[in-house]
């Protein structure tokens, strides 16, 4: 990654998390909701959707600042997704980017609560974005599916449902194409939306979106059985305790993160055809191939 890219990245890095800060002022309203929805939001984590979202606005022609509310918005529904992952009823964890989970500092009726608050201030924060209403419209459309019943609510809905199953592969892929590929797909049609392209870039970037979603949460899987928990900053070895529907699980070890290269490999190649404008976006998705956590 030339330093160039680098500096870029981390100027973009910034401005969500402060776009993320100003989004829950702690000290008004009913402050023990605000402090249990910041305890998760504002904890750090990658932010590759945000950064997702941004980076394929400028590959499809526009200006990043045009996609901020969108990459806030899906940052808010991711962050929501995982308080509710995590919760007794779901995967019952307790380490979440390397802090006690959301219910298990501030209880876990403010827990759900705090989730259901950042699902809709997502699409609060979408609804004023400042862009052509056509474009918002098209925006809240497709967050609310990506992250719906055909989207990651119905993929955690098999998540658990596949759990001590014999699941096959056509399963577990359908289970994370919903529950992680969706917003992943969405964060670059976003992205593509926001700057106001067509039909076919946005199409071409949703192609994109999707692998790099699926290679996603494969990596996800491999690494909660490779990896531990200092460096991912949540419990490893869950998914096997919790006998769950995973790709390594399915094909083996080997054979998944070949497969996850695989799609990376794909989307790449199809990441190229965009030019220069999809500089940066290529440099995230190798950094996200190459990660560790
Ligand atoms: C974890 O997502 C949950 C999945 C969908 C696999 P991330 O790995 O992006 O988690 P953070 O946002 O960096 O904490
Ligand atoms: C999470 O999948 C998918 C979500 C929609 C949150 P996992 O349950 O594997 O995510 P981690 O491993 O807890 O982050
Ligand atoms: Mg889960
Ligand atoms: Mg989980
Ligand atoms: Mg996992």
């Amino acid at each position: 990654m030339t330093r160039e890219i680098e500096r870029k990245l981390a100027g973009w890095r910034h401005t969500i998390e402060e776009g993320l800060e100003a989004a829950i002022p702690p000290d008004e309203g009913v402050v023990a909701l605000r402090r249990a929805m910041r305890h998760s939001l504002l904890a750090g984590g990658k932010r590759v959707r945000p950064l997702f979202v941004l980076a394929a606005c400028e590959t499809a022609g526009g200006d990043a600042s045009e996609a901020l509310a969108a990459a806030l918005a899906v940052e808010m529904i991711h962050t929501y997704s995982l308080i509710h992952d995590d919760l007794p009823a779901m995967d019952d964890d307790e380490l979440r980017r390397g802090r006690p989970t959301c219910h298990v500092v501030h209880g876990e009726a403010l827990a759900i609560l705090a989730g259901d608050a950042l699902h809709t201030l997502a699409f609060e924060t979408l609804a004023e974005a400042p862009l052509p209403p056509a474009r918002i419209r098209m925006l809240v459309s497709l967050l609310a599916h990506a992250a719906g019943m055909d989207g990651m609510a119905g993929g955690q809905a098999l998540d658990l449902a596949f759990e001590n199953t014999d699941a096959d592969e056509t399963t577990v892929a359908r289970i994370h194409q919903l529950k992680t590929g969706a917003l992943i797909a969405c964060c670059f049609e976003m992205g593509a939306v926001a700057a106001g392209a067509g039909r076919s870039a946005a199409h071409a970037l949703g192609e994109i979106g999707r692998r790099v979603g699926l290679a996603f949460q494969i990596q996800d899987d491999v690494l909660d059985v490779t990896s531990d928990a200092q460096t991912l900053g949540k419990t490893a070895g869950k998914d096997r305790e919790a006998n769950k529907a995973t790709w390594p699980a399915v094909v083996g070890l080997d054979r998944a993160r070949r497969q996850a290269d695989d799609l990376f490999t794909d989307a790449l190649a199809r990441i190229a055809e965009f030019g220069e404008s999809a500089q940066v976006l290529e440099a995230l998705v190798v950094r996200l191939r190459d990660r560790e956590n």
